[in-house]
This record gives C-alpha cells, sequence and structure tokens, in this order.
C-alpha cells in the first residue's frame, strides 16, 4: 500500500491525473474503473485537458462506473449517467459502445448485476479503478456490513451517505447497484482519493484499523497494489504519517512509474 500525501486537492488530483494516463498510455486498451461524487472532479478535469491539449487517446479504452442510483432515469440530473458524462465521458474519446454504467432502471436486477459482472470480466477485468470514500468507509455504495467479498447487486444506502449526497444534488434514492467489495479487489490496481477533513477518520480507519466489514475500505489492505492519494486534510487522523512521507520518498527513488512519473 502507497499513501501519498499532497499538499492540497488540486496537486493532488493532479498527480492522480498522471497515474490514469500513464495507465492509459501503457495499455491502450485498459479498462477503467470510474467512480462519482465530488472527489474526483478535478482529476477528471486534467484528463479532459490532457486529452485536449496533450493528445492523450482514450479510443481504445473501456470504462466501468462502479455504481448508481437505482429507480431515476439515466437522463436525471442525479444520476450517477448524467454525472459522469457531463464531468469526464462527454469530453474524451471513450466509445460509448465502450463505457459500462449500471442501468438503475433495470426491472431485472440480479441478472443486470451478473451481467455487469460477466462483461468486467469479458473486458479482461479492470485495469485501475479509481475510488472514493465515504464518511462511513464505503468504497462504491458498500455501505458498513457490505460483504468483504460481495459482488455488484442492490445495496441500501446509509443514512450517512443518504445525507451526504443530497447535501451535493438533492433528494435520491435510498437504493443503488454497485459493484461488491469482492469486484473492486479484483482491480489490477486501484487508487483511492481523499480530500478534507471529513474524510480523515474514514481515512484513518481505511489504512491503519483492522479489516473488518465495518469500513468497507479495509478490505483494500488485502489489495497488493493501491495507492492512496490524499490531501493534507484528510491526512490528519493517520499514526504512521511520517513513514508513508519516507515511503513515497525512496518510491520517488526507486519506482517513480508508481507515483504517476514524477512527484512534483
Ligand atoms: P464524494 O463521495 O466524492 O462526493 O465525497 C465519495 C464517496 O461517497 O465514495
Amino acid at each position: 500500500m502507497l499513501v501519498i500525501i499532497r499538499p492540497n486537492k488540486e496537486v493532488a488530483s493532479i498527480q492522480a491525473a498522471k497515474i490514469v494516463a500513464d495507465q492509459v498510455r501503457r495499455k491502450p486498451n485498459s479498462a477503467l474503473g470510474l467512480s462519482t461524487g465530488t472527489t474526483p472532479l478535478a482529476t477528471y478535469a486534467e484528463l479532459v485537458r490532457m486529452h485536449r491539449d496533450e493528445g492523450l487517446d482514450f479510443s481504445g479504452v473501456t470504462t466501468f462506473n462502479l455504481d448508481e442510483y437505482y429507480g431515476i432515469s439515466r437522463e436525471h440530473p442525479r444520476s450517477f449517467y448524467s454525472q459522469i458524462h457531463k464531468n469526464f465521458l462527454d469530453h474524451v474519446n471513450i466509445r460509448p459502445d465502450r463505457a459500462h454504467i449500471p442501468n438503475g432502471e433495470s426491472k431485472a436486477i440480479a441478472k443486470t448485476c451478473a451481467e455487469y459482472e460477466d462483461a468486467i470480466r469479458a473486458a479482461g477485468g479492470i485495469d485501475l479503478q479509481i475510488l472514493g470514500i465515504g464518511r462511513t468507509g464505503h468504497i462504491g455504495l458498500n455501505e458498513p456490513t457490505s460483504s468483504l467479498a460481495s459482488r455488484t447487486r442492490l445495496k441500501t444506502l446509509s443514512d450517512e451517505t443518504i445525507n451526504d449526497n443530497s447535501k451535493i444534488s438533492g433528494d435520491i434514492p435510498q437504493v443503488a447497484i454497485t459493484m461488491g467489495i469482492g469486484t473492486n479487489l479484483e482491480a489490477k490496481k486501484i487508487l483511492l482519493l481523499a480530500f478534507g477533513e471529513a474524510k480523515a477518520k474514514a481515512v484513518a480507519k481505511a489504512i491503519e484499523g483492522p479489516i473488518s466489514s465495518s469500513c468497507s475500505a479495509s478490505a483494500l489492505q488485502m489489495h497488493r497494489d493501491v495507492r492512496f492519494i490524499l490531501d493534507e486534510e484528510a491526512a490528519t487522523e493517520l499514526r504512521h504519517r511520517s513513514y508513508y512521507d519516507r515511503v513515497v520518498e525512496q518510491t520517488k527513488r526507486y519506482a517513480p512509474e508508481l507515483l504517476g512519473g514524477t512527484n512534483d
């Protein structure tokens, strides 16, 4: 696990975008796992800029969104379909037939979820999964007590998540289709982004707490290639801060590619 702490969310997001861009350059037919919410917005904006100004080519890329509210149309402005289109997909050259988002209007939920898992497998698995973290420690919408082996399925949102997400976008459904924690753990690489002090407790539990379904993100401790990219505020509850900084220093020396090539 690499814990990369940057002075602010802007610098952190640019670094995250470099890591994603590097993945796409090294493997142009990568499958990327995308998340929505406010956290990855600056990373997407930087990827869009790289596409526009530097010709970063997404034409071979496949994407899988983590989750989608259940029971609203995809055209609804609060759907994750609308959000990822508005903030990323509409501005890069990812082929529409390769951009996968769970169908929040499906009348056959179990089938839809199984087919989503099949599509991920058919794409060869997710090469790089971008994750945020909720105040509850959720990844995707795997709320506390989600099975650490869970797969894509319908989940009921916690009160905290309903409150947090409604503050941003107004009333939202109580349920969502989300990739499971087991699905996430099969991604070859994972980038978890967290910014702001509201996330500090969840981040510390995820990185330094026991592996427990009480904090879904703690399951990432079992993943071989996970990088947490944090701003200072999200890092305030970490006990081993100075160690993480030393690890990043040595990584810069010996494996700078893990940091997106540069770390300045
Ligand atoms: P946020 O949500 O980026 O809007 O804070 C993150 C999450 O709930 O996973």
